[in-house]
């Protein structure tokens, strides 16, 4: 079955400014303020959720499909997609504006200052499941986006009766309460942080309860605590995996969700699916980037065995294909 996911799809510009930005900001002079800081390295990455979640996916042999909308500037972007495998042609380019770009400067202490233009994600909400031929869909996954068209693919999903997995993150900050009344109830899944659910509540009303009985299953992560995912009135606690370092703190959220989504395509059971997205963020956070760690099917195995224990239900990652057409 055909596993779409809808969300961002960006470059990243990450730099390092070696001081305090708080050693620059005049209080007294807000009123014209003016800054400029000379950042000491950049770097450049392919990020946004669509693709993040999709490449570890990918790496797990699932097959799924990027349904986005990019600039004219994305030329390397989609050959380098191609090259890990991943298909590209629901990914849609917007001839006269820029793929969108996220921009953050990190100073030493950890403090940032981000600007995050969206440029051709804008255009998503034009892109409909219908207009793209893609009602067939088995499930759609719903990721930070165009906040209109996170509604009107969740809308699109109801109307059609496609399962989706609800994953707003950080769009929740542009999501109000008739928002996520009109689009949370019916999902299939629900995937956030705890802070994320906190806001959810806040902006909705509701209890964790009330959540509880609106969606088949959510999926809640609590950074190294692990994660825990209720479904059908269990509450399933996923260990974290111990990481051998920790290279980059970004990334881990996605990859979690891509481990997550390449285990459930592949029938495997709600705490393997959890654990296995627990290693694949681990991998992720041994790296810098989000879409820079590798292993094998095998090499993957291997060290969830190690970590979890046995699990012979893994070998369905091998041959996902044959679980797909079983699905
Ligand atoms: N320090 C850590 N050690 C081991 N595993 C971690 C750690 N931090 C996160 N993880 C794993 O990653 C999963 C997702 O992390 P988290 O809950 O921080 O997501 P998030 O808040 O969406 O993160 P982000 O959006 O920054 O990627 C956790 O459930 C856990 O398995
Ligand atoms: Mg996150």
């Amino acid at each position: 079955m055909e596993f779409v996911i809808t969300g961002s799809v960006a470059y990243d510009y990450l730099m390092r400014f070696p001081g305090r930005f708080r050693d620059h900001i005049l209080p007294d002079q807000l009123d014209s303020l003016s800054v400029s800081f000379l950042a000491e390295s950049m770097r450049r990455e392919r990020g946004g959720v669509a693709a993040n979640v999709a490449y570890t996916m990918k790496l797990l042999g699932a097959d799924p499909l990027i349904l986005a909308t990019v600039g004219n500037d994305f030329g390397d972007y989609r050959r380098w997609l191609e090259e890990q495998g991943l298909r590209t042609d629901q990914i849609v380019e917007i001839p006269d504006e820029l793929t969108a770009t996220f921009f953050v400067s990190t100073d030493l202490d950890q403090n940032q200052i981000a600007n995050f233009y969206s440029g051709a994600m804008g255009y998503a909400r034009h892109y409909s499941l219908e207009s793209r031929n893609l009602t067939s869909a088995g499930m759609v996954m719903i990721s930070p986006n165009d906040p209109t068209a996170m509604l009107s693919y969740a809308a699109e999903c109801k109307r059609l009766s496609i399962p989706f997995a609800f994953d707003p993150s950080q769009q929740l900050a542009r999501l109000d309460g008739d928002d996520l009344r009109q689009s949370v109830p019916g999902a299939a899944l629900l995937l956030c942080n705890e802070y994320e659910l906190a806001m959810i509540q806040n902006k909705t009303g509701w209890s964790r309860e009330d959540i509880l009985g609106m969606v088949d299953a959510l999926v809640l992560t609590l950074g190294k605590q692990g994660s825990v995912i209720y479904t059908d009135g269990d509450e399933i606690p996923i260990p974290a995996a111990a990481l051998e370092r920790v290279d980059d703190p970004t990334g881990a959220g996605d990859a979690y969700r891509g481990g997550f989504f390449a285990a459930r395509m592949a029938g495997l059971s709600w705490p393997v699916c959890g654990r296995v997205g627990a290693l694949c963020s681990a991998y992720a956070l041994e790296q810098t980037g989000t879409t820079t760690h590798r292993f094998t099917v095998d090499e993957f195995i291997s060290r969830y065995e190690g970590v979890f224990g046995a699990e012979p239900s893994l070998a369905g990652l091998r041959k996902p294909e044959a679980a797909h057409s079983e699905a």
